[in-house]
């Protein structure tokens, strides 16, 4: 079943288009991965699935309901978390002044049951130990990795149905990397989590996920499974450096 579904969507800042009738779907608990250069337009996707950048055309569609619509924004990013979208951005944006324990309350902010709250941050803390160690301290001492596990688990305190990662290993050392693909693996296959995730290490998000999608200059100019790709002339002389 088809839990997203980006149909010609189009978004621009100003004079600069950033997506040109971009369409793709997302299978229920499916991996599925966006690889692209810099510049590409990945983040700009991701943000436009959760209402943070206006659509100038197409709409954007999550379990069968429209969320995004050119001209009418259809609901605002609060709503969209509420419906099961959880995005965990490029760069982390984890609040550094804050202890690990309060960027999992912010993540859980639309949960009004406490006791839930404190359900998900124990199982958090037993799927991330080095969280578990490390709630009281504030996340700044952390390191990029650690700072990169809290933000998924704050994205997963809402319960999302669809979690979208945009470049989880970025800055971060191979093994680093590595460990968080493996906990993304996880997440998707125990938790049935459906993932959408941006990935600058081609190699590793195409070996991890079922299908996937190439952007360049804000269109898409490829799509197959995950290993399809992997063997691609064209996104191995592009992305794999063969
Ligand atoms: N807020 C903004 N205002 C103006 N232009 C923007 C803005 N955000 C992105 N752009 C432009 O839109 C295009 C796509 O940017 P985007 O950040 O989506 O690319 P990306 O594929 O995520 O790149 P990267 O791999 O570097 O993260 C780029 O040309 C970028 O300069
Ligand atoms: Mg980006």
């Amino acid at each position: 079943m088809e839990i997203l579904k980006i149909d010609d969507i189009s978004v621009a800042y100003g004079n600069i288009r950033a997506l040109s009738n971009v369409s793709m779907s997302v299978s229920e608990g499916d991996i599925v991965a966006l690889i692209g250069a810099n510049g590409a337009g990945k983040s700009t996707l991701l943000n436009a699935i959760v209402g943070l950048v206006p659509l100038s055309g197409g709409t954007i569609s999550f379990s069968g309901e429209t969320i995004c619509q050119s001209k009418h924004q259809k609901l605002s990013t609060d709503q969209i978390v509420r419906k099961g979208i959880a995005l965990v951005p490029e760069g982390r944006h984890v609040f550094a002044d804050m202890t690990v324990e309060e960027n999992l309350d912010m993540g859980a902010f639309m949960v009004r049951d406490q006791s839930l709250v404190e359900r998900k941050k124990a199982e958090m803390y037993d799927f991330f130990p080095i969280l578990g160690m490390r709630k009281k301290q504030k996340t700044r001492s952390l390191s990029g990795g650690e700072q990169q596990m809290m933000a998924i688990a704050r994205a997963l305190m809402s319960s999302p149905r669809l979690l979208l990662l945009d470049e989880p290993g970025l800055g971060l050392a191979p093994l680093v990397v590595q460990d968080i693909f493996n906990k993304i693996r996880i997440i998707n296959e125990e938790n049935k989590v459906t993932v959408f995730l941006v990935e600058q290490n081609a190699k590793l998000a195409l070996k991890t996920s079922s299908f996937g999608y190439v952007i360049e200059n804000g269109k898409i100019v490829l799509q197959d499974k995950g290993e399809s790709l992997l063997s691609n002339e064209r996104v191995q002389k592009a992305y794999l450096g063969a």
